[in-house]
């Protein structure tokens, strides 16, 4: 199937590793002009080589800590300067933060403001131009609502989820869909702290996982590149996993 992502425009944030990384490679690889943002320039440059090596147009590399107050004027900016335009919005930065009962207000406000104010001041700079040319895909990488225990990114993905739907459900009617993709357990830099070793992985997902293994960042990104594709567009306002059959409950 063709995709028809050739020269869509594209903005991964938290594409320095893991999932964002992965996610930048395949829509590279489908015909898009990516722009990847995270912290670590040394890193995004390293992504920007492969993707070159790879045979598709550099990626710009925006270097860019997304909680700030300027974050999302930056990217909009850098991103305009670059392509003109911007067709399809990752927002894809973010971080587990487990917090128990008595986790210091510091914890909660930061986690909230990276993994649910900045998703939405980055969506803010980018979605109007999107309804003027009437086509724009929001694709925000959640988690899941099932928690093992109080975790501050979940309330912020769920926060995010809910907004998904609302942005959804105004703006589809101009070509831009939103839509949430719910990892289960992916192959990234923070899973690689959580599971050290391979067998620390393979009891989580004896347990845990139907197919008895974690994903690869490239099994988001094959999901991502679908859902950014003019052929999704009666897809909108969904939560979709990714998960090898993690999830338990339906709602
Ligand atoms: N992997 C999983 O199994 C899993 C499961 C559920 C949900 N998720 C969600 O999927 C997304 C990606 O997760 P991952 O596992 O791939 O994480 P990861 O390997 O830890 O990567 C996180 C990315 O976010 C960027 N980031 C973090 N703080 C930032 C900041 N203040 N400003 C700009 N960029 C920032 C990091 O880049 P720098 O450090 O270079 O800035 C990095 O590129 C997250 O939203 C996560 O919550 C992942």
């Amino acid at each position: 199937m063709d995709l028809q992502l050739k020269d869509r425009v594209a903005l991964v944030t938290g594409a320095s590793v893991g999932i964002g990384e992965g996610t930048a490679k395949v829509l590279a690889s489908e015909g898009c002009r990516v722009a990847i943002t995270a912290r670590r320039e040394e890193l995004l440059d390293g992504v920007a080589d492969e993707i070159e090596a790879a045979g598709h147009p550099r990626p710009l590399v925006i270097k860019q800590d997304i909680t700030t107050d300027d974050a999302a004027a930056n990217l909009r900016k850098a991103v305009d300067d670059a392509y003109g335009r911007l067709d399809i919005l990752v927002n894809n930065a973010g971080f587990a933060v487990p917090a128990p009962v008595g986790t210091e207000e510091r914890v909660w406000i930061d986690t909230m403001n990276l993994n649910w104010g900045a998703v939405r001041r980055v969506s803010d700079q980018f979605v109007p131009g999107m309804i003027e040319r009437k086509y724009g895909r929001v694709i925000n990488i959640t988690g899941t609502m099932e928690p093992f225990g109080i975790n501050a990114a979940t309330c912020a993905k769920a926060a995010v989820q809910a907004w998904s739907k609302g942005l959804s459900r105004e703006h589809s009617k101009d070509g831009v869909t939103s839509n949430c993709i719910v990892p289960g357990r992916i192959h990234s830099e923070q899973n690689e702290r959580g599971y050290p070793t391979v067998e620390d992985e393979l009891a989580f997902a004896a347990q845990h996982i139907p197919a008895g293994e974690f994903g690869d960042p490239e099994d988001i990104g094959n999901l991502v590149a679908f859902v950014a594709s003019p052929k999704a567009r009666m897809i909108s306002g969904s939560v979709m996993y990714v998960d090898g059959g993690m999830k338990r409950f339906s709602h």
